[in-house]
């Protein structure tokens, strides 16, 4: 009698365990933007991709819209393993203590996409990445958002029209001395807390891709809006490293191809998201939407450089410096391109005349 007890015992808890090691490994993926946004639906791709590929073995479940935790705290919860997979923005590193990651904050870096994403995917991006490891974090992919605009109750067309606005940003010290540099006073606040604090008039305006400004509804507290692009906000995919590490090694590999697939994807719809953004502010008409003619770019600009200088330090000059030979190599490119005989003009090997 007792014997067959035993065995039942076992067996059952044979039944358990291999119960249990049936349980899908679970990543909890928290982010503070909208769903329908380009990180937001990368995020719900990247979900569906890691269960496709590993048959089920991996479940990412994905908190959008800081319903999980909001700014800060995701950073903290990572460290300490509440939470698995954040893709926060590049210009809320600094508070980690990853300064030179707010390479990405300094206004008017990036000329254009081309520029940003060697200068992602190249030996700046890795060289960021590798900084990471020490704050028990990895990195695993590089998401884009856009370009941002200014957007405030006034109209703000001139510098001296920054004068006094409170101006909110994210937790970046490059982007305090940004809004510093044209007269305004800028308010760090969690993404969360922006629309609310935009319509208690606590803030009078603040910078973003248009994604954002329209999926957190801000176009319905802000009367104007400045498409100036004057800075760049994008993402790093980052996982907890010793979660990742204790992986086993097949999962990994499989959920590295999953990323790559959502890199691909997250990129392809950033610019069309943004555009549908805009045109959506356009037509929801709350907003007057002004276009920064060249002229005033070129003040803009102006007036935001010396922030580059200022940061050369914590950011490193090397780094800066690197970011500008990718700009000039990418402009190198596309003169050479422009100039280049058209295909068809090219003189081809003479045909024999048949
Ligand atoms: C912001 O705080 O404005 C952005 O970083 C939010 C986001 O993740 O795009």
């Amino acid at each position: 009698m007792k014997v067959s007890k035993l065995l039942i015992g076992l067996f059952a808890g044979a039944l358990s365990l291999a119960a249990y090691a049936q349980q899908p490994i679970v990543i909890k993926f928290s982010h503070v933007v909208a769903n329908d946004t380009p990180k937001g639906k990368a995020a719900e791709y990247f979900a569906k991709k890691a269960a496709e590929l590993t048959g089920g073995k991996v479940k990412v479940e994905v908190y959008g819209n800081s319903t999980l935790y909001k700014d800060k705290e995701e950073m903290e919860a990572l460290q300490l393993g509440a939470v698995q997979m954040l893709a926060p923005s590049l210009a809320k590193f600094g508070p980690l203590g990853v300064r030179a990651f707010e390479l990405y904050d300094l206004p008017y870096i990036f000329p254009n996409k081309e520029t940003l994403y060697r200068v992602m995917d190249g030996d700046i991006g890795k060289k960021l990445f590798g900084m990471l490891d020490a704050k028990g974090i990895t990195g695993l992919a590089y998401w884009d958002n856009g370009f941002k605009q200014m957007s405030a109750n006034k109209p703000i067309k001139t510098v001296a029209d920054f004068k006094g606005l409170k101006m909110r940003i994210q937790s970046s010290k490059v982007l305090e001395a940004q809004m510093k540099a044209m007269g305004a006073n800028p308010q760090v606040m969690a993404f969360s807390e922006v629309y609310s604090a935009l319509q208690q008039g606590v803030v009078d305006g603040t910078e973003n891709p248009m994604s954002n400004l329209y999926t957190q509804k801000m176009h319905e507290v802000q009367k104007y809006l400045t498409l100036s692009d004057h800075g760049y906000l994008g993402y790093a995919v980052i996982v907890n490293k010793s979660f990742w590490d204790g992986l086993p090694a097949d999962i990994r590999a499989t959920l590295n191809k999953a990323m790559a697939d959502a890199t691909v994807y997250e990129r392809k719809i950033a610019q069309d998201e943004n555009d549908d953004a805009l045109a959506a502010v356009k037509k929801a008409g709350t907003t007057q939407v002004y276009v920064l003619p060249y002229k005033d770019r070129v003040l803009w600009h102006q007036a935001m450089l010396p922030v580059h200088k200022e940061f050369e330090e914590k950011i490193g000059k090397d780094l800066i410096q690197a970011a500008y030979n990718v700009a000039a190599q990418v402009e190198k490119e596309k003169a050479a391109a422009a100039t280049a005989p058209a295909q068809k003009d090219k003189p081809g090997p003479t045909k024999t005349k048949k």
